[in-house]
């Protein structure tokens, strides 16, 4: 099972640096991964694996705000988040999406690639046609790839998508491609077991229940 992290808009340098200290304290030899902010990026060595939230494929250049491979390469930083419905509400088009993913791929990082319908697509029974296009942008055969399934009706609610539902939307993905596959979306220490046991999934992409650390590592134990 991989574990990630995804600590969203969360955390200082200082409060990640204790964060990261207790975690890795708590570690013995689980597959767990770490986003942070960008501030509080730690050169620490820690027992998990360190990615980034975003970046902008460049390596460095006049991108005002934005954080290039430059940057990233030097906190030894090779694991990508890309795609997450927070970021595409912000505007980040399959274009821009694109872009990322064959920047990342030419650097070979670790590419977490998000998807995930909202609620009308998922009520109007086209969640298969809708996660299909979102995959027609990436190469599934990279082999640096995880998937990530994230419903964005499930995502920060507390109600997280059926056991049911994960199922079908998983064994459809592996039907697809051979990356890992993830779920995300009100991931916690009580659905995290059954979670688990799902055909097809390889760990889970933890918002809210991941922002503290004893929760968090009470997920992981569970
Ligand atoms: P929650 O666990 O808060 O639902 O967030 C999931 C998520 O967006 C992880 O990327």
């Amino acid at each position: 099972m991989i574990y990630a992290a995804n600590l969203k808009c969360n955390h200082t340098r200082k409060s990640f640096k204790e964060y990261g200290t207790k975690l890795s304290s708590a570690l013995n030899g689980e597959s767990v991964l770490v986003f942070p902010p960008f501030c509080a990026l730690s050169e620490d060595k820690f027992k998990f694996t360190q990615g980034v939230q975003n970046f902008y494929p460049c390596d460095n250049g006049s991108f005002t705000g934005e954080i290039g491979a430059d940057m990233i390469d030097e906190f030894g930083i090779t694991t990508v988040l890309i795609g997450h419905s927070e970021r595409r509400a912000l505007g980040e088009s399959d274009v821009l999406l694109k872009a990322k993913f064959d920047f990342a791929k030419s650097k070979n990082w670790d590419i977490i690639y998000c998807i995930g319908e909202d609620d009308i697509t998922h009520m109007n029974g086209s969640t298969k046609e809708f996660l299909s296009e979102q995959l027609e942008n990436i190469d599934l055969e990279y082999e640096n790839l995880i998937i990530a399934y994230e419903p964005i009706w499930a995502i920060g609610t507390g109600k997280s998508a059926s056991v049911e539902v994960i199922s079908g939307v998983l064994e459809f993905m592996s039907s697809k491609c051979n990356a890992p596959l993830l779920y995300g979306g009100s991931v916690n220490e009580k659905n995290i077991s059954d979670i688990s046991q799902i055909p097809n999934c390889d760990g889970v992409l933890v918002g809210t229940a991941s922002w503290d650390v004893e929760n968090f590592i009470k997920l992981i134990k569970a």
